[in-house]
């Protein structure tokens, strides 16, 4: 069972409960080979921390002495590991020599039976190369094994491959199959051939199609993938779970992993690594050492680099800037820019996951930033739901130092001292209305000061959509005072926008759906705000506290008089968790909503959202912020679901 602790986006901390205890994701498994052990298993949990492995039941079946001990022992005692053991079948062999005389029975059944945590199916393993027909046959093989295999696992968890070549639609169709079976974990499958031949691109199509059909509570395993220049990419789409046969692999050839890629001891000049295995060695030594020495230390170093890779990519989920360090990581090989570029293909799904806001402030590193579902969300809801007032003339100013509103307050008091004008700046979101600069991510963003033409045509893409959407009788660029004069020429009169008014409004818009300012804020309104900066921290309605604005994100936090107005505004289901009757007084008294307790949500919830916990009659019970996405609070047995801020 999983259990979703921490997450950015697909992104996610997790528990994975085993019988041998807890499982923390994402987490890397050393391969152990049994035959031929580099780095013993128990320096892996004692020294490197690794509180898994993953060995072949194959090549253990395969050796008379080593299964014998196996079977008798057990494979904890066997190899000396009390942390997860995880088995595979014998299926990567068989892409490796050909085909190998197993039966999925018989090599299910000694996996269960000589004690591992997690077995494997023998699935078929389906080549790049292969027709789709082929691929096709394969699957519902693979898929009947499977089945099989799961009647067959007692206490064991069974790890069940989605396979589909490069084909997204039999990816999915395999994903969504094995979602329906009693399987624990899901590997991808089959993708060794595209990482060894850096068809980086297309291994993100796989693993987004595979992601698509999977249940949201089964961990993905990326099989085969041990390199840590990919960890913070394959994370970022919602992997879980890597092998690596590769430290050892590559330390036969005398080969160091880094990020930015791999490199041969023969080429190296300098070793700039301070990892515990290199520290104290110089390249000379290392050279000179004997075989077997110099093998470990490498492995070693390729471990602690692997480890230390998957701990830098925790903590960017912790502290919000995973893309940051995926669009620095995939700057390392061309072919990883190729993966990064793909990510824009999968914006509409990444979109879904893509939290309300960040702590950590959105850093432009390139172009490809711009495919970031980030911009997807803005564009998208300032065509759905941003509502232009109307007034005679729309002034555009080009972009200036963050907060806008602030920056522009002289100029824009000016303008209106003789026009009715509302006001946008020139951003590389789009243009933004003046009343929305305070929302994330327009306020919580760095961009380098020179623009680059993919910015540049982006903007003016967005501008020409503008022109066309808005109501004012009058468009204009600021060009200085001149503007001024222009402005006279037209001018019907004095303006009376309000920024405060137009700000709760917009923001109440676009962060809850059209319809929901109108709903919040019927009646008599009046703001409450900090003494010292101004800024809107309260809104009262007919002397109702009903929400508040944050600081750090610009949008709102829901009261429940507020949560009451919104939902005479939105139809059921928008922004509502409906929560099963034995835990509503549960969550009147404040207390967080638990996944195991929701029985609907609003699909469109996105994360973070400020959501009404309502019961069956959707009556109110508690607001609170959403932790999950529908599908998640559905299928979680474990975990929470909304943060519950009040109970009514
Ligand atoms: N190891 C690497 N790739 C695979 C795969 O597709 N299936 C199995 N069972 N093991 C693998
Ligand atoms: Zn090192």
């Amino acid at each position: 069972m999983l259990e979703l602790i921490r997450r950015d986006g697909l992104a996610r901390i997790c528990r994975l409960h085993t019988r041998r205890g807890e499982l923390e994701t994402p987490c890397l498994l050393p391969v152990i080979n049994p035959r031929l052990v580099t780095i013993k298993p128990r320096e892996l949990y004692d020294v490197f921390g690794f509180r898994a492995l993953i060995t072949n039941s194959y090549i253990i079946r395969n050796d008379p002495k080593i299964k014998e001990i196996a079977l008798t022992k057990g494979l904890h005692e066997m190899l000396d590991f009390p942390g997860v053991i995880m088995t595979d079948s014998g299926t990567f062999q068989s892409h490796m020599y050909g085909e190998v005389d197993l039966v999925n029975k018989e090599i299910v059944e000694f996996q269960r039976d000589i004690g591992s945590d997690i077995g494997t199916v023998l699935d078929i393993f389906a080549e790049p190369d292969w027709t789709k027909e082929r691929t096709a046959e394969s699957i519902e093989v693979t898929l009947a094994r499977t089945e099989e295999a799961a009647s067959l696992k007692g206490e064991m968890l069974l790890a069940g491959v989605v396979q589909g070549s490069v084909y997204p639609d039999l990816r999915e169709y395999c994903a969504r199959r094995l979602s329906e079976m009693g399987v624990d974990v899901n590997p991808v499958g089959g993708v060794v051939p595209l990482m060894e031949t850096y068809r980086f691109a297309e291994l993100v199509d796989v693993i987004v199609a595979a992601k698509k059909g999977l249940r949201a509570d089964r961990p993905v395993h990326l099989f085969g993938a041990g390199h840590p220049m990919l960890f913070a990419l394959a994370v970022l789409l919602g992997c879980d779970m890597f092998d690596s046969a590769s430290y050892a692999k590559f330390a036969r050839d005398d080969r160091f992993m880094f990020l930015e890629g791999t490199f041969r001891l023969a080429d190296m000049r300098s070793l700039e690594c301070h990892c515990p295995a290199c520290i104290g060695h110089d390249l000379e030594e290392i050279r000179k050492m004997p075989d077997k020495q110099r093998t470990e230390l490498i492995a070693r170093h390729n471990l602690w680099v692997s480890k230390m890779e998957l701990e830098r990519v925790k903590r960017a989920i912790l502290e919000g800037d995973l893309w940051e360090l995926v669009e620095r990581r995939c700057r390392s090989h061309p072919a990883l820019v190729d993966a990064l570029r793909a990510l824009g293909k999968h914006q509409e799904f990444l979109e879904h996951y893509e939290p309300l806001s960040r702590e950590h402030a959105l850093f432009y590193t390139s172009a490809e930033t711009l495919n970031r579902p980030a911009f997807l969300r803005y564009q998208r809801r300032m065509e759905e739901r941003y509502v232009h007032p109307s007034t005679e003339v729309g002034v555009t100013f080009d972009e200036v130092e963050k907060p806008y509103s602030r920056n522009l307050m002289p100029v824009m008091g000016s303008v209106l001292e003789i026009s009715d004008a509302h006001f946008h700046v020139v951003s590389p979101f789009g243009p933004v209305p003046i009343e929305l600069d305070e929302i994330y991510p327009i306020s919580q963003s760095l961009f380098p000061k020179e623009k680059d033409q993919q910015t540049v045509e982006r903007t003016n893409r967005l501008m020409e959509d503008l022109a066309h959407r808005h109501t004012y009788k009058m468009g204009v660029m600021w060009d200085g005072e001149e503007t001024l004069e222009v402005l006279k020429m037209f001018s019907q009169g004095k303006g009376s926008f309000d920024i405060d008014m137009a700000r709760i409004r917009a923001v109440a818009d676009y962060q809850f759906g059209k319809g929901a300012a109108a709903a919040l804020f019927e009646g008599d309104v009046s703001l409450v705000k900090s003494k010292n900066v101004d800024r809107i921290r309260n809104v009262l309605v007919d002397g109702e506290h009903v929400i508040s604005l944050r600081a750090e994100d610009g949008f709102f936090t829901l009261r429940p008089p507020g949560a009451r107005r919104l939902q005479r505004g939105l139809p059921f289901p928008r922004l509502r968790v409906v929560v099963q009757d034995d835990a509503v007084e549960f969550n009147k008294q404040g207390k967080n909503v638990f996944c195991s307790f929701v029985i609907d949500a609003d699909p469109e919830m996105r994360l973070h959202d400020e959501v009404m916990v309502v019961d069956k009659n959707d009556q109110l019970v508690a607001v609170g912020r959403a932790q999950l996405t529908r599908e998640e609070m559905l299928c979680f047995k474990k975990g929470i679901a909304v943060k519950v801020r009040e109970g009514v």
